[in-house]
């Protein structure tokens, strides 16, 4: 029997995938930390899925959990709005500048209620015929059956005959390989402009919205568009009278130095997407939230029938107050963009000696590191090498978990990378400690490939 077939048949109620780890059992986790059953320490240099940005074991985190589950730990919004609800709303609305929330138990519901709610947009405005969503290639935007059929990662789709539905994709803006061939400050935003191509041939008064991660996640380890770029979608979108779905379930929420992402590019979006770092890791939750202009349509009518028997529980509502209160109390959106800007630093510098290391990008703590076969050319390492899973591996052995990226950067055909994205509270010294570790992994692994 083949050690895959083994792997299977000895973990009897789960379904594998091939990047897990069969020999680590991670059982205790404290701040940057976790260790394994034999107590051996790992640095969890990606916060788990990108989502315990607050570090593991928070003892006030505990206590609010154990209050709200004691005071009431369930509510049905069919049956009464939880004042929690209502205030976690408030917080929320101050924190990222939307209006309204439509709370979700993670990221996939988060993307589908933010397509429906743009879908029912457009038939309270009288334009029923606008309901279909453009989105981009190489992209991630969820795991169920509509939100994977608009991610733009073939890997990810592979039971869907690649497409399923397809509502259309355009280019995403991979500027370390840019598909039209341009050099950043050389282009003329191609890849946005393609928007407007893809909306004129299919008629943009069938389309309700473009959907797009404004810095990339999981697919193409934040992948970061050029100044200039979100402006030309928005003016595109406003001409075409087409909405905004910023996907900001990983890149969202401080993880990438701002509430938003999209805040990087002084632009909101109509309605976003927010997960992950919204519970610090500590409860599933996530929410669809929209902009005035898009919930004054919803006012008007008076209400939106849809629900999740799980959405806006107030177990989910404490957690996620007490994540903005955490991340207030201890300053925690400077530390983000303190120390990933010193980790970004230190990367670039360390490029010099490693010759895997290709392009580094990111905001904040969320940054993406790109593994090539010759920085000067950005060729990619063959995928026969296998270089990623290679890295993956050395970083286990060096007490390192590290989140890999499954897109392939060029094209969707090669080029792989990592995310590092530390928890928000991460000291100089533990990322010290983890640049130090990174170097290792990286020579280590450098030793394993052919850079010929
Ligand atoms: C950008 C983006 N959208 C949506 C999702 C799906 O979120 P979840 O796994 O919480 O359903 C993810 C998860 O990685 C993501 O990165």
């Amino acid at each position: 029997m083949s050690t895959e077939k083994q792997a299977w048949e000895s973990h009897p109620n789960i379904f594998l995938s091939n990047w897990r780890n069969d020999t680590i059992k991670l059982v205790k986790g404290k701040g940057f930390y976790q260790w394994d059953l034999n107590g051996t320490k790992y640095i969890d240099s990606c916060s788990g899925a990108v989502n315990a940005s607050l570090g593991y074991g928070r003892e006030d985190m505990a206590e609010v959990l154990k209050n709200q589950a004691l005071e009431l730990g369930y509510l049905t919004r069919f049956t009464s709005v939880p004042p929690i609800l209502d205030e976690c709303s408030t917080r929320l609305a101050e924190y990222t500048g939307m209006d309204r929330f439509f709370l979700t138990s993670g990221g996939s519901e988060a993307v589908e209620m933010a397509v429906r709610i743009a879908k029912a947009y457009w038939v309270h405005e009288g334009y029923p015929t606008k309901n279909k969503i453009m989105s981009r290639w190489l992209s991630y935007h969820g795991n169920t059956y509509a939100t994977a059929c608009f991610g733009g990662n073939l890997a990810r789709k592979n039971d869907l005959s690649a497409y399923a539905f397809d509502e259309g994709h355009i280019h995403a803006p991979t500027c370390y390989h840019c598909p039209f061939g341009k050099k950043p400050g050389e282009c003329n935003f191609e890849c946005a402009n393609e928007l407007e191509d893809a909306l004129i041939n299919k008629g943009p008064n069938n389309y309700a919205a473009f959907l797009m991660e404004p810095i990339g996640g999981t697919t193409t380890a934040a992948m970061t568009p050029p100044v200039g770029y979100v402006q030309r979608i928005r003016e595109i979108c406003d001409k075409y009278n087409i909405l905004i779905i910023a996907d900001e379930v990983l890149a969202g929420f401080g993880r990438a130095g701002k509430p938003l992402s999209m805040d990087w590019y002084g632009i909101k979006p109509d309605i976003c997407s927010i997960a992950k770092c919204m519970s610090g890791g500590y409860f599933p939750v996530g929410a669809a939230a929209v902009s005035q202009k898009v919930s004054d349509v919803f006012k008007r009518v008076g209400h939106y029938y849809a629900g999740f028997t799980w959405a806006g529980n107030p177990l989910a509502c404490a957690v996620t107050i007490e994540t903005m209160n955490i991340m207030e109390r201890e300053n925690m959106m400077e530390n983000i963009n303190v120390q990933g800007d010193y980790l970004m630093e230190e990367l670039i510098k360390m490029r010099d000696r490693h010759p895997i290391i290709g392009d580094v990008r990111g905001h904040g703590l969320l940054i993406g590191v790109e593994l090539v076969k010759d920085h000067a050319t950005r060729t990619c390492l063959p995928n026969e090498q296998m270089a990623l899973m290679k890295l993956m591996r050395n970083g286990y052995a060096n007490q390192v978990v590290l989140e890999a990226a499954s897109g392939k950067m060029k094209n969707g055909v090669e080029g792989e990378a990592f995310i590092l994205a530390p928890y928000f509270g991460v000291t100089r010294s533990e990322i010290d400690e983890l640049l130090g570790k990174l170097d290792k992994i990286f020579s280590d692994t450098e030793a394993q490939l052919d850079f010929n």
